[in-house]
């Protein structure tokens, strides 16, 4: 878990998976992406002097990658270079923080793995020996037959991975074997520290272990059939394993094989591995077991995410339901709000863009941009004022229900939210916030501020109601920075709060709770839409669809 207080100066080191580069992002893709930003963000948050290491990037040697280059009949290099582009400019469209983008075929990162390589030859963990095996190329595994059934693929019987569902095929070849079986006890030393959360994964991983006969793993293909990837040192009839040579990225990013400087950055080893449940084997089995070879530690933290289906379906070309983020019937940043919004660790979300459609105008339209209207009109806020709190009229306030609702709800949310940020539950950090602002928007109502305008006598209570709806939003919007850093960034420009006090620690700080009459403050007059609501014959287009 994150601890409140940094520790020294040391960095925080979060990752993403580097993605393959053989097609296209999708959202299952950006959805891996935004939860590792969303959680630097919050770290960002609780103390923005904690400096971060984020780490993205491409994938891009292996045979999947080769065969798509070809099929497009472009160069590889110019393939990978426009595919990788993409993933940046959809990180970088989507609020995606990252510090470094790293590709595999970048000459630091061949270094790497070439130095990666010999360190495990040197300490003996690799040797030669003639392999046989079922491959699956499209996820870039050998695969038992306890991990394979039988199916049918254009009229002919074949065996596919059970997890995945891709096609496997018989290969015999002359291959580098890793020592796995000799880290069975080191890895299960390491579990003991709770390393995957949530726990489900961490369990699935123990019991495939007892299940398996953990054996070896194959940690090179002859080059003549993988020619696209990084060659053994000293033996170029042989190209690395393509999720060895991907793993090792995250050494490449930190400066490997320099370790002088990752020892005086103290940026070894990762704080947190974001990945989805497909490549857990990877990252909790191959990748502690290959950094234990060579000496270095494993990983603090890998968390795990569930997958993301498309009106129930899995999403794959053949069923043609891949949704491209720039193509949804709404803007990136309301996307990223869904995916966190809907999306969970534990167990798979289901995209329609009807239920999309729908909580998006709910949440964002009618629930937080309908509050922000309503105190920042110029009928009801004629002044454009964030106004004072005045305590004889607020203490009667407290005595109805509606008030008393609020006033719970928004002194809970602060330590509420960062319990559910800690435990990577962003929906659940969502409830909350949506809860206080419907609470804030009845309260609203039932004081019927078009009525208080009309009299100078009321005008205190106005103020007080305007008071705790501007709050509110103030620290719901900062609550929502991780989530939505665009659109909470222009609420809080809107309230005209000053950047220095857009932390955490202001979410705590509550005017009403700080026994002090707080001057009255300009709000910005410049309109703002918070959310364009999406057109209802959309909605009835998707459901038809
Ligand atoms: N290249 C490997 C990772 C190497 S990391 C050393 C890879 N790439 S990937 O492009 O196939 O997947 C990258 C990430 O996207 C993974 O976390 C994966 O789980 C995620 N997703 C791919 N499809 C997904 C969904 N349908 N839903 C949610 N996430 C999914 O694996």
């Amino acid at each position: 878990m994150l601890s409140r207080l940094s520790a020294a100066a040391r960095p925080l080191y979060v990752t993403t998976p580097i993605f393959y580069v053989n097609a296209p992002p999708h959202i299952g893709h950006l959805y891996s992406a935004v939860i590792a930003d969303s959680v630097q963000r919050f770290r960002k948050l609780l103390d923005p002097a904690t400096p971060i290491i984020f780490s993205t990037g491409t994938d891009e040697h292996g045979t999947k990658v080769q065969q798509a280059a070809l099929k497009k009949k472009v160069s590889l290099d110019k393939y990978c270079t426009s595919v990788s582009d993409e993933y940046k400019k959809l990180f970088e469209d989507c609020g995606v923080e990252f510090t470094d983008f790293v590709r595999t075929t970048e000459d630091r990162h061949k270094t790497a793995v070439q130095h990666f390589w010999s360190e495990l030859k040197n300490r003996d963990f690799i040797y030669s020996s003639k392999y046989s095996g079922w491959y699956c190329i499209n996820d870039e595994t050998f695969l038992t037959e306890s991990h394979l059934r039988k199916d049918t693929r254009d009229g002919k019987e074949v065996l596919v991975s059970i997890d995945s569902g891709h096609s496997v095929e018989w290969t015999e070849e002359q291959n580098y074997m890793f020592r796995l079986s000799s880290f069975k006890s080191d890895l299960e030393n390491w579990f003991k520290k709770d390393v995957i959360t949530p726990r489900k994964y961490q369990d699935i991983i123990m019991h495939s272990m007892i299940d398996s006969s953990f054996s070896d793993i194959s940690v090179s293909r002859p080059s003549d059939r993988v020619h696209w990837a990084i060659k053994v040192p000293d033996d170029p009839s042989q190209s690395v394993y393509v999720w060895l040579d991907a793993l090792i990225n995250y050494l490449t990013v930190v400066g490997y094989p320099n370790e002088i400087d990752m020892t005086i950055n103290s940026s070894w080893p990762v704080d947190l591995h974001v990945i989805g449940k497909d490549i857990l084997k990877f990252h909790a089995i191959y990748w502690p077991a290959f950094l234990m070879a060579v000496g270095l530690e494993p990983p603090r933290k890998i968390l795990c995410h569930g997958h993301w289906t498309v009106n129930g379906k899995k999403m794959s070309k053949s069923l043609n339901n891949i949704v491209n983020p720039y193509e949804t019937v709404t803007k990136l940043e309301a996307l990223r709000y869904f995916l966190l919004r809907e999306g969970t660790m534990h167990s798979d979300a289901n995209y329609s863009e009807l239920k999309m459609s729908q909580i998006l105008n709910s949440e964002l339209a009618d629930t937080l941009g309908n509050l922000l209207n309503r105190c920042t009109s110029t009928l009801l806020n004629p002044r454009q004022e964030f106004p004072q709190l005045h305590y004889d009229e607020f203490r009667k306030m407290k005595e109805n229900e509606a008030t008393h609702k609020l006033i719970s709800l928004v002194e809970n949310l602060s330590e509420t939210c960062f319990r559910h940020y800690d435990n990577y539950d962003f929906y659940k950090v969502v409830d909350c916030v949506i809860a206080a602002l419907h609470s804030a928007n009845l309260f609203f109502s039932e004081y019927k501020p078009w009525e208080l305008r009309k009299s100078l006598e009321t005008q205190k209570d106005l103020d007080v109601v305007l008071h705790l709806t501007l709050e509110t939003i103030r620290i719901c919007s900062i609550i929502l920075l991780p989530i939505i850093p665009n659109m909470s960034t222009k609420l809080l420009d809107k309230l005209l709060i000053p950047e220095e006090y857009r932390t955490w620690y202001f979410t705590e700080y509550i005017s009403w709770q700080n026994d002090m009459i707080l001057e009255t403050r300009n709000i910005s007059s410049k309109k703002l839409l918070l959310f364009q609501k999406i057109a209802l014959d959309i909605q009835k287009e998707v459901t038809v669809s």
